[in-house]
C-alpha cells in the first residue's frame, strides 16, 4: 500500500511537472496586468498547461535577479525568466553557457525580419540569439501633471538649468521639485543626467571605456547631479517607484524621471488619461535621444518544461502577443509590424521617437555596460550619496570600471 502511494505520488508529481510552465519575473502586484494578459492568452491556447507565475517583487528586478541567481546556480532553473536584453543577459547567463540558442525559433517565426537588427544584436553573440524581447521601454522620460504645473506657474524644463531655475519657485510653494525613490531610481535619474551632460556620443564612450569617469566632462555629471539632488525629497530611500509616481499624481511633487512603465502604471492602474492626467517630455537636455531597454525571456538549459517554454516564447514574440502586452505595460512593441492603433497617445509618441531618435542604451536596466559594472554602480551611488563629492564618486566609478573590466 505504502509503495503504491509512493508510486502514485511520483507519477502525479511527474505529470504535474510535465504540464507546467513556470515564468520567473519581477512583474508583481500593480506591475502585473500586462504579463497576466499574456498568461491569459497562453492559457486559452494551451489549456492543458498550468502556468505558475513565480514573481519576486522589486522594481528593476533588483531582488529578482539575485533570487534567480540562487536558483540557476542551485541547479533548479525556472522554465523561463525575465531578463534585460543586452549585457545583463549576455554577461550573466550566455557566457556561462546556461541558455539555449534560439536562432532556429527566430528563423521559424520570421523574427529576423520582424525585429529591428539593432535589438537582435543586443541579444546575440557570434554563437547565437539568446532570448525573445517582449517590449521596448524608454528610460529618459520626465513626467508631470499639466494642471499642477499651471497652478504652480512653472513650465516643463527642457534643460537642467531651466529645472534648477524653477526649483526654488516650487519649493517655496511646499512642492518637491523632483521626486526620487529607492537607490535604483536615483541611478536611473543619473543616467539621464549623464546623457544630458555628455551627449549621446560621449555617453556611449563611458561604456566602452573610451571616456574615463575621471574625465572633467564625466566629473561634471556628478556636479550637476549634486545640484539636482538638492531639489529632491529627503525620504527617497523608502519609496518604490510607484510611490514616487503617486507623489506626482497627488500633487506633492512636480516632476519625476522614470521609465515609461510609469505611464503603464498611471494608465492601467490609476486610470489616468495620457496628456490630461499626466504629461511627458524627454528628460531635460536629452531631446532627440531615446534611451532604450528591453525586457526579454529566454530558455535556460535544463528548463523542466521545454516545449511549454517554446510555445510561450512564440506567443510573446508574436504581433498579437506584443500588441496585447505593451499597451497595458506602458511600453512599445519592437516589431516593425506592430499595430499602433492599439496604443495610447503617449505610446504612439514613444513609437515615433523610437523610429526617429538616436537610440542609446540604459545602464540601470541591463543594456549599456558590463553586468558586473552595472551592479557595482549601486555602490558608487552610495558613496556619492554619503559624501556628495563629485571627484570622489568619479574616482570610485573609475575604480569599479577598472575592476570589472568595463569596455572589455
Ligand atoms: C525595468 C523593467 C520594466 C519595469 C521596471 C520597474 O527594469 O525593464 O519592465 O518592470 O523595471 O520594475
Amino acid at each position: 500500500m505504502k509503495r503504491l502511494l509512493v508510486v502514485l505520488t511520483v507519477l502525479l508529481f511527474g505529470l504535474s511537472q510535465a504540464n507546467q510552465l513556470e515564468i520567473f519575473t519581477w512583474w508583481a502586484g500593480d506591475e502585473g496586468p500586462a504579463i497576466e494578459a499574456l498568461i491569459d492568452m497562453y492559457e486559452a491556447k494551451y489549456p492543458e498547461v498550468t502556468v505558475v507565475k513565480a514573481d519576486v517583487v522589486g522594481g528593476a528586478g533588483v531582488v529578482a535577479r539575485a533570487v534567480l541567481k540562487t536558483r540557476m546556480l542551485g541547479g533548479s532553473p525556472p522554465d523561463t525568466f525575465q531578463i534585460h536584453a543586452g549585457r545583463s543577459l549576455i554577461d550573466t547567463w550566455v557566457v556561462a553557457g546556461r541558455m539555449e540558442d534560439l536562432t532556429w525559433l527566430y528563423q521559424e517565426e520570421g523574427w529576423l525580419e520582424a525585429f529591428p537588427p539593432g535589438l537582435i544584436d543586443m541579444i546575440s553573440t557570434e554563437e547565437g540569439i539568446w532570448s525573445v524581447p517582449v517590449n521596448i521601454h524608454r528610460s529618459n522620460v520626465m513626467w508631470y501633471v499639466p494642471a499642477n504645473l499651471e497652478r504652480w506657474g512653472v513650465s516643463v524644463p527642457t534643460t537642467w538649468d531651466e529645472f534648477l531655475a524653477v526649483c526654488p519657485t516650487l519649493q517655496a510653494q511646499g512642492v518637491t521639485p523632483l521626486v526620487v525613490g529607492e537607490s535604483w531610481t536615483v541611478q536611473h535619474l543619473w543616467e539621464s543626467v549623464a546623457l544630458a551632460v555628455l551627449g549621446a556620443d560621449n555617453y556611449a564612450k563611458l561604456w566602452t571605456g573610451e571616456l574615463p569617469f575621471t574625465d572633467a566632462q564625466a566629473v561634471a555629471v556628478w556636479e550637476l547631479f549634486d545640484q539636482i539632488l538638492a531639489c529632491t525629497n529627503p525620504d527617497a530611500a523608502g519609496l518604490a517607484w510607484q510611490h514616487a509616481t503617486d507623489r506626482l499624481v497627488d500633487g506633492a511633487a512636480a516632476f519625476n524621471i522614470m521609465g515609461d512603465w510609469a505611464a503603464g502604471y498611471m494608465v492601467t492602474t490609476l486610470g489616468l488619461e495620457p496628456g490630461v492626467g499626466f504629461g511627458w517630455a524627454a528628460s531635460p537636455g536629452t531631446e532627440g535621444s531615446f534611451m532604450q531597454l528591453s525586457d526579454s525571456f529566454g530558455l535556460p538549459i535544463g528548463a523542466p518544461n521545454r516545449e511549454n517554454v517554446i510555445n510561450w516564447l512564440r506567443l510573446i514574440g508574436s504581433r498579437e502577443g506584443q500588441d496585447t502586452f505593451n499597451p497595458l505595460k506602458g511600453s512599445i512593441s519592437p516589431r516593425l509590424d506592430s499595430d499602433l492603433t492599439k496604443y495610447n497617445a503617449y505610446l504612439q509618441s514613444a513609437a515615433e521617437d523610437f523610429r526617429t531618435n538616436r537610440l542609446v542604451p540604459s545602464l540601470v536596466h541591463g543594456a549599456a555596460a558590463r553586468a558586473a559594472f552595472a551592479s557595482e554602480f549601486a555602490t558608487v551611488m552610495g558613496i556619492f550619496l554619503d559624501t556628495r563629492d563629485p571627484q570622489f564618486a568619479a574616482n570610485a566609478a573609475q575604480a569599479v570600471a577598472f575592476q570589472t573590466g568595463l569596455g572589455r
